[in-house]
């Protein structure tokens, strides 16, 4: 809080010179020390109560599902509809925006239905929402699998996506199996930890590699020769790249010593 009111003198001291200063001098006030104080001084008191202590697990469940089934994983659903295709160079399923207009609803709906079952205490309730989700995302992948077994992916960026993808559709039945399985929401905080590296490395991570090494090269552009030549030196060892990461990736989930899993 003292870093922030110090920035705040500072810019309102130098406000003339500085672009943004007004935007600046509130935020650096309400954002940067009241809201600090408000997270700093909430978390100070109700640590002071201690019996918040269930709430642990329960909102880390709900935040990870906010997060990871509902924000990026909507988003990726969503996207690769028209993206995959096109990463592949060839054409969308001639069902796959009927599928993805039945899969959004079903998808959105079991990712309420999962987080507000763990808002609530309910493990089974927020189970019955990642079953759901899975039958949703089961349903939405079809028309991109079809897509792939028409042209299969060759490139380093079509295989980062493969693999984040099935790295999502791998977690989903662990989600379960620990919300069901779990007899405390303390125990519940504990497991979700084995999924956090399969969906935030495996899914996010590769999701992201994998759209930027085909979008980039896109937007730098340059004409169809250099293009060629951006695409080529993306994808350069691209059956290593993939293996290495993906291989590191289950090393780290089985029970290795510790130095093993920061080396892979
Ligand atoms: C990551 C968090 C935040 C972001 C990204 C953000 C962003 C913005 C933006 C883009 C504007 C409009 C600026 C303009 O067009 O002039 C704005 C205005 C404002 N924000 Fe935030 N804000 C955040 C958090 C907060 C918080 C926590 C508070 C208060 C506790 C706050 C209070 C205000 C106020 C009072 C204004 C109006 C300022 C004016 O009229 O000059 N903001 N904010
Ligand atoms: C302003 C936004 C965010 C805030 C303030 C925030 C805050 C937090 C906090 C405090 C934890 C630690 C919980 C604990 O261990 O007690 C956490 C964990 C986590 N968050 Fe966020 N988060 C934000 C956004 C996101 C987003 C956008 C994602 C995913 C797309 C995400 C994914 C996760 C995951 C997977 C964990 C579990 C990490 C682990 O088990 O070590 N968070 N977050």
């Amino acid at each position: 809080m003292v870093a922030w009111l110090a920035a705040l003198l500072v810019i309102t001291l130098t406000r003339s010179q500085v672009a943004e200063s007004p935007w600046l001098m509130v935020h650096l006030l309400l954002l940067g020390a009241v809201t600090n104080a408000i997270f700093v001084w909430s978390s100070h008191f109700a640590g002071a109560l201690d019996p918040s202590k269930p709430w642990h697990g329960r909102l880390m469940a709900a935040h990870i599902m906010t997060n990871l089934l509902g924000w990026v994983g909507l988003t990726v659903m969503g996207t690769l509809v028209t993206l995959w295709p096109t990463m592949l160079r060839t054409r969308i399923a001639e069902n796959a925006e009927r599928v993805a207009r039945q899969a959004l609803p079903v998808l959105a709906g079991s990712v309420i239905v999962a987080v507000s079952g763990a808002l609530f205490g309910l493990r089974a309730v927020a189970a019955i929402g990642v079953a759901g989700y899975l039958a949703g995302f089961l349903w939405a992948v079809r028309p991109l699998a079809q897509v792939a077994r028409a042209k299969a992916p060759a490139a380093y960026a079509t295989w980062s996506v493969m693999a984040a993808v099935i790295w999502l559709f791998g977690s989903l039945p662990g989600l379960v199996v620990v919300l069901v399985g779990s007899p405390t929401w303390l125990q519940a905080s504990d497991w979700l930890g084995l999924l956090v590296m399969p969906l935030a490395a495996g899914f996010a991570a590769q999701i992201l590699l994998g759209a930027m090494s085909f979008l980039v090269p896109l937007v730098l552009g340059g004409g169809p020769t250099i293009l060629r030549g951006t695409q080529a030196r993306m994808d350069s060892g691209n059956a290593l790249r993939a293996t290495v990461v993906n291989a590191g990736l289950v090393i780290c989930l089985l029970p290795v010593p510790a130095k093993v899993r920061a080396l892979v």
